[in-house]
C-alpha cells in the first residue's frame, strides 16, 4: 500500500459506534485511544457542499487534518486543496492531484516552499504585504498572485485577522500598484472571515470588498478572474451551513455575476469534524469528598488529553461531548464528574462538571466530531501514545 493508506472495512447502512467497539475486542486491550474515522461522512459532506454552494469549488485545507486517507478521498471526489506549507504540496500531489487544484494560502511562506511550489508548478498563492511580494519577485516571479484581505466575522471561535489579511482598502491597492511595477501577475483576492464563523452576514461583507479589489485589478489592467472566500463553515451544524450557503450565494450572484471568475473555498472542519469519533479508554479513577466525607466528583483520567487529539480544547477552542458505552436501555444515577487526561500537567483537563453514571476502570468514552483540528496537532507528551485510526466506508 502507498504510503499513509491504510485498510478500509466496509459498512452496510450506518456505521455503529457502539457495534465497531464490541468487535473490536481487541480495543479492550489496547492502551493507546482509537479514532474511528467515517470515510462516507467526508463524502456525504463533499455532496451537500455540492448542493449548496455549486458554483463554489471547495479547496480542502490539509491543515485541517492531514491523514492521507481523508485527502485522498477528497482528491477522488474532485476538491482541490489549500496548502501551508510545502509538506502538504508534496502530500496533495502525491496523490497525483494536478498543480492547478492546488492553491497556496499561506501568505508568509519559507523560500525552500516557494522554491519547491516553483518547480512543481503550484503557481496560485496568497499574499498581504510587501515583503513577500519582493521574496515572490526574486523566487517565484510567474507565479499567480492571489491578494488576501482582512475581514472579519464579529464572532468566531478562531478568529484569524490579528495574523494575516491586509486592509482591503489602502493597503490592497498599494500591493497591487507594487506587484504591477514589478512585473508581478495579480490573479484574483482572498479572505477568511474566521475559522468556526458565528456571524454569517461577514460572508457577504468581505464578498463587496473583494469586489473593490477586483475594479481596482482591473484598472491596473490585471486579468482578475480568482475569488477565493476561505473558510469558517462549521463542522457539525448542517443547517448552519446551509444558512451560510444562501447568503454567500446570493452575494456572489449580485457581486460576481461573471461566470468567467473561478470562485473557491478553503473549508476544513466543514469536511472532517464529523467523521471522526474518539473512543478512549478510562484507566484510573478517584473520588473526591467533601468534609464530611460524602462523593463530591467522580475523576476519571484516559488515554488521551490535551496533548494529543484533546489538544483542540486548547488550540481550537472547542467543547468536547463524552458519550458512555453502558447499556442504552438502563437507567443509571448519574454523578458530577470530571475528565482528565493521561499526563502529570493539571492542565490536561478534557472536561468538568459533568453527569455521568459511575463508571469504572476499562469502560470507554467516546467524544463524537473530534475529526477537525486533532490529528495534526497530537502530541505523544509525557510518552503517551497518540491515538490510531480504523476506517470505514459505506459499501
Ligand atoms: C488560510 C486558511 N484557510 C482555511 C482554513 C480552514 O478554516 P476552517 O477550518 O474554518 O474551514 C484556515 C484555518 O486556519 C486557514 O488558516
Amino acid at each position: 500500500m502507498a504510503s499513509g493508506i491504510q485498510e478500509i472495512t466496509y459498512y452496510e447502512h450506518e456505521l455503529n459506534i457502539r457495534r465497531v467497539i464490541e468487535e473490536q475486542a481487541s480495543l479492550q486491550n489496547v492502551d493507546a485511544a482509537l479514532n474511528i474515522c467515517d470515510l462516507s461522512s467526508v463524502e456525504r459532506k463533499y455532496n451537500l457542499w455540492v448542493k449548496y454552494l455549486p458554483r463554489i469549488t471547495p479547496y480542502y485545507a490539509v491543515k485541517c487534518n492531514d491523514d492521507p486517507m481523508i485527502v485522498k478521498v477528497l482528491a477522488e471526489l474532485g476538491a482541490g486543496f489549500d496548502c501551508a506549507s510545502k509538506n502538504e504540496v508534496k502530500l496533495v500531489l502525491g496523490l497525483d492531484v494536478a498543480p492547478e487544484r492546488i492553491i497556496f494560502a499561506n501568505p508568509c511562506r519559507p523560500v525552500s516552499h516557494l522554491e519547491y511550489a516553483q518547480q512543481h508548478r503550484v503557481a496560485n498563492g496568497t499574499v498581504d504585504n510587501e515583503f513577500e511580494i519582493y521574496k515572490l519577485h526574486k523566487h517565484y516571479p510567474q507565479s499567480n498572485l492571489i491578494v488576501r484581505f482582512k475581514s472579519e466575522a464579529k464572532e468566531a471561535q478562531c478568529p484569524l485577522g490579528d495574523k494575516f489579511g491586509c486592509d482591503a482598502d489602502a493597503d490592497a491597492t498599494a500591493l497591487m500598484l507594487l506587484a504591477k511595477a514589478l512585473d508581478l501577475k495579480v490573479t484574483g483576492t482572498s479572505f477568511h472571515v474566521g475559522s468556526g464563523c458565528s456571524e454569517l452576514e461577514a460572508y457577504d461583507r468581505a464578498i463587496k470588498k473583494a469586489k473593490n479589489i477586483f475594479k481596482f485589478g482591473e484598472l491596473l489592467g490585471y486579468d482578475m478572474n480568482f475569488l477565493d472566500i476561505g473558510g469558517g463553515f462549521p463542522g457539525s451544524d448542517d443547517g448552519k451551513f446551509q444558512k451560510i450557503a444562501e447568503i454567500v450565494n446570493t452575494s456572489v450572484q449580485r457581486h460576481f455575476p461573471d461566470d468567467r471568475v473561478q470562485i473557491i473555498a478553503e473549508p476544513g472542519r466543514f469536511f472532517v469534524a464529523a467523521a471522526y469519533t474518539l473512543v478512549c479508554k478510562i484507566h484510573a479513577k478517584r473520588e473526591v469528598r467533601n468534609e464530611a466525607g460524602k462523593l463530591d466528583t467522580i475523576m476519571y483520567y484516559l488515554n488521551d488529553g490535551v496533548y494529543g487529539s484533546f489538544n483542540c480544547i486548547l488550540y481550537d477552542h472547542q467543547v468536547v461531548t463524552p458519550e458512555h458505552y453502558l447499556d442504552e436501555s438502563a437507567a443509571f444515577p448519574e454523578f458530577k464528574s470530571l475528565i482528565w487526561g493521561p499526563s502529570c500537567d493539571a492542565l490536561d483537563k478534557i472536561s468538568e462538571d459533568l453527569r455521568l453514571p459511575n463508571l469504572n476502570r476499562g469502560d470507554l468514552i467516546g467524544f463524537p466530531n473530534m475529526g477537525a483540528y486533532t490529528v495534526p496537532i497530537a502530541s505523544p507528551f509525557n510518552g503517551f501514545e497518540v491515538p490510531r485510526t480504523l476506517y470505514f466506508r459505506a459499501m
